[in-house]
């Protein structure tokens, strides 16, 4: 049969669309190929992750992107303060030697900044436990007035008029469109890999090293009077308690029942994990104590009575001077310092 010059027009037109359609797919796939995913491997002995680590789809190139969002002065609406400002490497991500961390124009937080690692085993964050996950929390400093003090518009605007950033965000979540969320899941791609696994006590638990006898006796102390709370490998329960600090009027901080409402949860807050805690000064919830000694010193000393205190501390915590000597020398042997020092997780060049 003949085909009249018009059908063959629209045969080919119809060849070349679809030709067309399938360099695009092969595009689509070509690009999704080019992005490296990232297994987290779960340090021995560590519980099941908290967050969910397939839903944050961890690629190098969304780490990288998100690696340099963290360390970005210009996401501040000053100009002076990045995620790094206050969550510094040297102190294990929380602010080093300050006991309340600065934000935009001369700010102060209302709490001491914590330390960042092993976020994915971790159920909530900040000490009170207001976010669930870590993408929820990442919205918070940016937005926040004391924090970092942007509008997504602005942060927005300022990442699309980059070229690099576009490209990154494209690459990473196939879209020219920078969502607020696709901002805060790039932050968070890089913080789920701050794993803080290697210190001189996992050593030890692996075999591979050795306590001497004053930390071997740290360590029998720490698993006699503070374990409850500060449990292996996470030295943290995650659970919210009061261990009896006097209440600061000017702050008037009554933790965890900002978030429940429920009387029984007044001045209570995360347990933190002490890990690295030789390198995280200074301590507890609002920064009040610049050593570990004042800590241990507090539950020797200084806990204050009231209705929600931990029943495991309201007599206070028994220890001599040399054994709350060699409760440091165990606690100085959780600084891994080859998290400190990794490069992979300092300011990009
Ligand atoms: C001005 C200082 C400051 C800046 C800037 C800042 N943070 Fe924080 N961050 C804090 C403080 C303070 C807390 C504790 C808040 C609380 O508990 O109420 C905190 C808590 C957190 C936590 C929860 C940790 C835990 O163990 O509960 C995460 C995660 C975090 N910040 C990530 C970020 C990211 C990501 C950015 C940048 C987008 C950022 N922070 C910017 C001070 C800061
Ligand atoms: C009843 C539970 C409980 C027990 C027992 C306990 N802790 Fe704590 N610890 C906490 C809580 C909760 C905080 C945070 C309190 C706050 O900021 O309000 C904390 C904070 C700390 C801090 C400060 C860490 C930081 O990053 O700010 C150190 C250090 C510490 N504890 C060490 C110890 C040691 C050593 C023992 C044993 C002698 C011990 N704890 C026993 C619950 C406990």
């Amino acid at each position: 049969m003949k085909q009249s010059a018009q059908t063959i027009q629209i045969q080919k037109m119809a060849v070349f669309g679809l030709l067309a359609l399938l360099c695009l797919c092969m595009g689509c796939v070509k690009e999704q190929k080019e992005l490296h995913p990232i297994t987290i491997i779960s340090p021995p002995g560590f519980p099941a992750m908290e967050q969910s680590v397939s839903e944050l789809n961890i690629t190098s190139e969304g780490v990288a992107l998100g690696r340099r969002l963290f360390y970005d002065k210009q996401l501040s609406a000053d100009v002076s303060t990045s995620c790094g400002t206050c969550h510094e490497q040297r102190a294990a991500f929380g602010t080093f030697e300050h006991d309340r961390s600065h934000g935009v124009f001369n700010s102060h937080t209302l709490r001491n900044a914590p330390p960042l690692f092993n976020l994915l085993w971790q159920k909530n964050y900040h000490w009170d436990g207001a976010y669930r996950t870590l993408h929820e929390e990442a919205a918070q400093p940016l937005t926040g007035t004391i924090e970092m003090g942007m509008r997504f518009d602005q942060i927005k605007s300022y990442l699309e008029n980059d070229a690099s950033y576009r490209e990154g965000f494209k690459k990473v979540f196939g879209t020219w469109f920078i969502r607020p969320e696709l901002i805060t899941r790039a932050i968070s791609q890089f913080t789920a890999t701050f794993i803080s696994a290697n210190s001189k006590y996992d050593r030890v638990k692996q075999g591979r090293e050795q306590f001497d006898n004053f930390e071997q006796s740290g360590y029998q102390l720490f698993q006699s009077k503070c374990a409850t709370c500060h449990p292996e490998p996470l030295f943290t329960d995650q659970s919210y308690r009061n261990i009896g600090l006097t209440v600061d009027p000017s702050l008037n901080d009554l933790g965890r029942f900002r978030i429940t409402g429920d009387r029984t949860d007044s001045l209570k807050f995360k347990v933190p994990s002490l890990r690295n805690v030789a390198a995280t000064s200074n301590y507890m919830h609002d920064g009040r104590f610049a050593t570990i000694q004042q800590c241990i010193r507090h539950y020797r000393y200084g806990v204050q009575s009231s209705s929600t205190v931990d029943p495991s501390v309201s007599n206070g915590i028994t220890l001599t001077d040399t054994e709350e000597y060699n409760l440091i020398q165990f606690l100085k042997c959780l600084t891994d310092s080859s998290f400190l020092n990794d490069k992979r997780l300092a300011r990009p060049n």
